[in-house]
């Protein structure tokens, strides 16, 4: 109705409560998609606070490496992660998510540990490896003395009379002795908040002993109750920072993101195993377990190093504070598809409790657009029965998570979908603004007729003759249903994703020679090819009869 109105939308509408867009494929969804993020940046600029640098963040999950180039004329900090196993591709740095980040059910689904005997001992064995390789703690250990001194005093107390008798004040005065050698240790010239609550019951001991100390026998005076409850009470004094401490105690759990490697992993689990009377039944999880690490693109993508922190992964991936602005670009073309879905489980798990934390700690949230492409494939709708965790099912419970969680944190989901049906419900219907290109198929548009109330089912008529690149956008960012056009790309800010030129190349138009020699040494890996140290021979030695390899084409 009104013609060629150019038509805004607010940002905050729009990627503050999810956006869902869908259609065909070749209707024009990740030209839109690449459109919206480059149409806010482009404001950004002209928008921009006097000496203030921009601050955005968009995280594309891109399963067909089309985005890589289509970001590069904006100035602005761009990202590009894959996997780079085939050398000589220089752009984009190597994809890691490592796997001592993941929990212990993104473990149990990629090794597919069966419930019952598997899981609890790939558990046990997260938690002991994480706890062993974890730093000692010394404010742990020493809370730990000083809850233990505490129940000591609380029986004294409960036992006075025995002070006075020679067992009972003997084991006093040792008691002391021994808590004024421990906490000095422990403290150790150290000054944190438990430190120095503990340094006080280190003055208190020590003054009492002075006042009573042992006789020419080495035997102790007789104590009394003023004794004790001074001890006492001087604890309670610290009691939130010494008592209540609880949570201190437990250390890292199977979940917690700490530094492993992965093939001491391996080994502790088998060590596990053989301890355990069914070992007979983990077997071919070991196996799987270790052809799964030993897989040269797997362990491209998971292997970490124990330099790399969680905050460089989290600068590199979320974002860092000189970026003035980021796209990080996770090209999961090549990952092997045994991972695909973890590897995305994890990073959006990841992403989201980043966020979560981030506004736990500092009571401001930080918008973030997540966007997935081909969501379908990472966000399937599953049936909620079976006991085992399957990857896909893991991978699109996360992404319910943020559905539904996620904008209380910042972070905006952006999808795009050529399958509405086969799409999460719960997801689908936690996006409030749709953005609709062509869709033709039934069950796909009686899917998102279902989504808008009844009274706008008839805009929604027009879905299978959209045009490409025009479409209807609808819900929360737009108060009325609208026909939009989306603004024209030029061919090198389009995702790479051109139709095919059937009748140009047929025809000569277009030149294309036929090359597979290139095609051939990346697919077969590179084997031969190249100088290899020695050492990297003998990996791949190693690692060539892995499950994988019986899929290779040689
Ligand atoms: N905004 C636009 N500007 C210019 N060309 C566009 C635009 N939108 C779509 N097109 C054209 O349509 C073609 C297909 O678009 P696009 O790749 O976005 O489709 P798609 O819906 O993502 O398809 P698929 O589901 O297969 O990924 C593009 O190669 C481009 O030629
Ligand atoms: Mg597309």
């Amino acid at each position: 109705m009104t013609a060629d109105a150019p038509i805004y939308v607010n940002p905050d509408k729009l990627f503050g409560r999810h956006l869902a867009v869908l259609g065909n494929t070749g209707s024009g969804k990740s030209c839109s998609v690449a459109g919206l993020i480059r149409w806010s940046i482009e404001s950004v600029k002209k928008n921009i606070e006097d000496g203030k640098n921009p601050n955005y963040r968009f995280l594309i999950l891109d399963p067909n490496g089309e985005y890589g180039e289509c970001f590069d004329d904006l100035s602005c900090s761009i990202h590009k992660y894959k996997v780079t196993l085939d050398n000589g591709e220089s752009s984009g740095e190597q994809l890691k998510v490592p796997s001592w980040m993941w929990n212990s059910f993104e473990w149990s689904a990629v090794t597919k540990a069966s419930d019952r005997s598997q899981r609890p001992l790939l558990r046990k064995a997260l938690k002991e490896i994480r706890y062993g390789v974890a730093e000692e703690n010394e404010d742990i250990e020493l809370l730990q003395f000083i809850q233990s001194f505490y129940v000591q005093l609380l029986n004294f107390k409960k036992n006075v009379v025995a002070l006075a008798e020679f067992r009972g004040r003997m084991n006093y005065g040792e008691a002391l002795e021994c808590a004024s050698r421990n906490i000095q240790t422990f403290t150790n010239n150290r000054s944190t908040d438990i430190c120095k609550a503990a340094l006080c019951i280190h003055t208190a001991v020590n003054n009492l002993l002075t006042t009573k100390p042992r006789d020419r026998n080495g035997y102790f005076p007789t104590f009394n109750v003023v004794d004790v409850n001074s001890l006492i009470s001087v604890i309670e004094q610290n009691k939130a920072i010494l008592l209540d401490s609880f949570q201190l105690e437990k250390g890292p759990d199977s979940d917690t993101p700490i530094f492993f490697d992965n093939m001491m992993f391996a080994s502790h689990l088998q060590t596990i195993a053989q301890d355990n009377p069914n070992a007979s039944f983990m077997d071919y999880f070991l196996m799987r377990m270790k052809s799964l690490l030993s897989d040269v693109r797997v362990k491209s993508v998971i292997d970490g190093k124990k330099e790399d922190t969680l905050e460089q992964w989290l600068e590199s991936y979320v974002g860092a504070d000189d970026d003035n602005g980021s796209i990080n670009i996770v090209d999961l073309s090549l990952i092997p598809s045994d991972i695909l879905n973890v590897i995305v489980a994890v990073f959006a798990r990841l992403v989201f409790e980043a966020h979560q934390r981030y506004r736990r700690k500092y009571q401001n949230v930080m918008p973030t657009t997540l966007v997935v492409e081909e969501a379908h494939n990472f966000i399937k709708n599953y049936l909620d029965s079976s006991e085992d965790i399957s990857s896909s099912q893991l991978c699109a419970q996360i992404f319910e998570k943020i559905a539904k969680e996620g904008r209380k944190f910042g972070l905006g989901l952006l999808l795009s979908s050529q399958r509405p049906s086969e799409l999460s419900q719960t997801v689908l219907s936690q996006c409030n603004t749709f953005l609709l290109h062509r869709l033709v198929n039934d069950r796909d548009q009686e899917m998102v007729k279902r989504l808008v109330p009844d009274s706008l089912g008839g805009v929604l008529g027009e879905l299978p003759i959209l045009p490409t690149r025009t479409a209807i956008l609808l819900g929360w960012a737009a108060s009325i249903p609208t026909l939009v056009e989306m603004s024209e790309l030029t061919k090198e800010k389009r995702p790479k994703s051109n139709d095919p030129h059937f009748w140009d190349v047929w025809t000569g138009k277009e030149d294309l020679p036929i090359k597979w020699a290139e095609v051939c040494q990346d697919w077969q890996r590179n084997y031969n090819v190249g100088v290899e140290t020695e050492d990297e021979q003998t990996k791949k030695d190693e690692s060539s009869l892995t499950e994988d390899d019986v899929d290779l084409p040689f």
